[in-house]
């Protein structure tokens, strides 16, 4: 069994100790209560759960009654924008649509969504995006002055920073356009927080997407950050939790580890980004130097620290995935195999990358178990596997 690194922490993140640590008691004898209960049990129960908001709130520079737990990043984006569909029905009449700006390269919770929303009759645009992934500003301009086809839209919604090539969005010139235009922006910032200083106090975003499990936190908990309650409508009906938005009694054992969580990633943040570019920019390097034909996707704007997507010509992921792990190395790719055909990531996909290329694409994305001497070792790996799946590839097409 080789040395088995972990470069997959987009994917997610061991739970730290500490969040585990403080979940504890929320899983045992002492604060299992429901937290809508008036009793003692309940009221601890709800002490934590209230805690862990605050933490949530004073981690991201928003009041803690904005920030609604809910089971994930998937969630949080569902509501996002099923929520401002469902909101603006009345302001829409009979007869009008609601109309939803977002880009191509967002996540599949995003995308399955928007796709959910089109279904039910709205409006979906996606703005252009550039061969690094940037938005078209001038276009999202087009659209806010309704100089486009489609309609005043009801939500803009773009990613912070991409889970796939890292690629970080102009959220703060997103954010501004919209207030000015009065129109609701959300972002799904799940790889961002943590990573990049996540201060909503200075971003006028309307809501916000997080998810505990890729900063230490535990799975199954995340956040939708709700600035203007008007703009979200609920899209689970049942108790009148969390204001009605969010009804069904809360993950307060996840809660909790999701606020100590934040509360550690938010303030080590500058430390992390420091720490992981170095990285992220030294592996860089260390593969172009071992593979010249390398492509690195998204290379020239702003990346989130912690994530490298490239591609070796002459390779296909589904082949590269399995014997970088036989040599230890548990990374990524967002192609799906369909079939038997690898169909390329849509996010490269947006970004016009070629699909001989897009196909071979492999994510590394680094994060607490990575440290920098390893740097050569992960490097010498991946090249070997690029040669090997050359040389297997080269057999199969003579076969
Ligand atoms: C950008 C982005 N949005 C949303 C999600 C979904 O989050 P969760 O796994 O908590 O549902 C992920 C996780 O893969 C992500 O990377």
């Amino acid at each position: 069994m080789p040395d088995r690194l972990y470069l997959d922490h987009a994917a997610t993140t061991p739970v730290r100790p500490e969040a585990r640590d403080a979940m504890l008691p929320f899983l045992g004898d002492a604060a299992f209560g429901n937290p809508s209960s008036g009793h003692a049990f309940g009221r601890a129960a709800r002490a934590g759960l209230e805690n862990a908001r605050q933490q949530l709130a004073a981690a991201l520079g928003v009041r803690a009654p904005d920030v609604i737990f809910t089971s994930g990043g998937t969630e949080a984006d569902n509501l996002a924008v099923l929520g401002a569909v469902l909101a603006a029905r009345p302001s829409l009449g009979g007869g009008g649509a609601a109309h939803l700006v977002s880009s191509p390269t967002e996540h599949k919770a995003i995308l399955g969504a928007l796709h959910e929303a089109e279904r039910h009759g709205a409006r979906v645009t996606f703005l252009p995006v550039n061969a690094t992934g940037l938005v078209d500003l001038a276009a999202l301009d087009d659209l806010l002055a309704g100089r486009a086809p489609g309609g005043r839209p009801t939500l803009v919604s773009v990613m912070w920073v991409n889970n796939e090539v890292g690629t970080v969005q102009p959220v703060r010139a997103i954010a501004d356009r919209c207030a000015a235009a009065g129109v609701p922006f959300h972002t799904d910032a799940v790889q961002a927080f943590g990573k990049l200083a996540v201060n909503l106090a200075a971003v006028p975003v309307s809501a916000a997407s997080l998810s505990a499990h890729k900063i230490g936190g535990p799975k199954g908990i995340g956040a939708l950050v709700v600035r203007d309650r008007r703009a979200v409508g609920p899209i689970l009906h049942g108790g009148g939790q969390q204001g009605g938005l969010r009804p069904g009694t809360e993950n307060v054992p996840g809660a909790v580890g999701f606020g100590v969580a934040a509360e550690l990633a938010a303030g080590e943040q500058p430390e992390t980004h420091a720490r992981l570019g170095a990285m992220r920019d030294a592996l860089e390097t260390a593969l172009r130097e071992r593979l010249p034909d390398l492509v690195v996707h998204g290379a020239g704007a702003e990346r989130g620290p912690n994530i490298l997507n490239v591609s070796a010509p002459e390779t296909d992921s589904e082949a590269m995935l399995m014997h970088l792990d036989l040599a230890g190395l548990a990374c990524a790719s967002g192609s799906a195999c369909t079939t038997g055909v690898v169909e390329p990531s849509h996010v490269l996909t947006a970004m016009g990358v070629p699909r001989d290329l897009a196909v071979g694409a492999v994510r590394l994305s680094l994060g607490a178990l990575s440290s920098p001497d390893r740097v050569p070792q992960i490097a010498d790996a991946f090249a070997g596997v690029v040669a090997k799946v050359r040389r297997l590839r080269s057999v199969l097409a003579r076969a």
